[in-house]
């Protein structure tokens, strides 16, 4: 099968599905060369993910690989928020076809840039912190 039974259920089944209206985390990033679009809110307490929320408009790679995203960053610290690969969210999804590798990349790339809006908002130096 082209896709692990867990890829197939966050992307039929996604966590964490749509926008959270006082996040003090935001980013959106698009990849150019498909044209999918990946928007990531976070609700940041105490420098903790108290909740993480997406909205994808993209192939079901981008979905899944959203979902799980959210899912391993919710209840963590924003540091380690800052420092989930894209290689992990893949593990943890039994893999991902090789060309649909650069899926996970917009979900790295998308949480990434919500920190960083989170420590901008927040005051925070960042270019202390690991960006
Ligand atoms: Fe565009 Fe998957 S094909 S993110």
């Amino acid at each position: 099968m082209l896709y692990s039974q867990e890829t197939m259920d966050h992307f039929l089944n996604p966590r964490n599905v749509g926008s959270i209206p006082d996040a003090n985390g935001v980013a959106e990033v698009g990849n150019t060369t498909c044209g999918d679009v990946m928007r990531i809110y976070l609700k940041v307490e105490d420098d903790v993910v108290q909740d993480a929320k997406f909205e994808t408009f993209g192939c079901a790679s981008a979905i899944a690989t959203s979902s799980m995203t959210t899912e391993l960053i919710k209840g963590k610290p924003v540091t380690d928020a800052l420092k989930l690969t894209n290689k992990e969210v893949v593990n943890k999804l039994g893999g991902l076809p090789a060309n649909k590798l650069h899926c996970s990349v917009l979900a790295e790339e998308v949480l990434k840039a919500a920190v960083a809006d989170y420590y901008q908002r927040s005051g925070a130096d960042v270019l202390s912190t690991e960006l």
